[in-house]
């Protein structure tokens, strides 16, 4: 298989509901990862545009539902199931939903 311009490792990592630490698979990764294959596949980006993997604890809980983008190297953070559209898009068009991007403050948090 060719390699994608981009690959989008979401963290389905699972903790126990009552763990204070939370997860992002207690918030909703694995629908989220669903929707994105799904929503990516559809816009015809599966085979070339980007990749979407799991991934286990990437280290931001406190900012779960997290997502690490690669080659350009950056985290979407606090995201849900409606955000997965417009990520979408992004990919599409080369961008990043910028409101969605963690700051260097969200990640000295972990
Ligand atoms: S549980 Fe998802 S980043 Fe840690």
């Amino acid at each position: 298989m060719a390699q994608r311009q981009r690959y989008l490792f979401v963290c389905t990592n699972r903790r126990a509901d009552d763990d204070a630490k939370g997860s992002c698979s207690v918030r909703g990764s694995e629908e989220i990862r669903a929707a994105l294959k799904e929503q990516v596949a559809a816009r015809g980006l599966a085979k070339l545009g980007a990749r979407v993997c799991k991934s286990s604890c990437l280290d931001q809980c406190s900012s779960g539902v997290c997502i690490l983008v690669e080659p350009d190297h950056f985290f979407y953070g606090r995201v849900t199931l409606a955000d997965v559209p417009e990520i979408v898009e992004a990919l599409a068009s080369g961008q990043r939903v910028e409101r969605l991007v963690l700051t260097s403050e969200d990640l000295t948090r972990g």
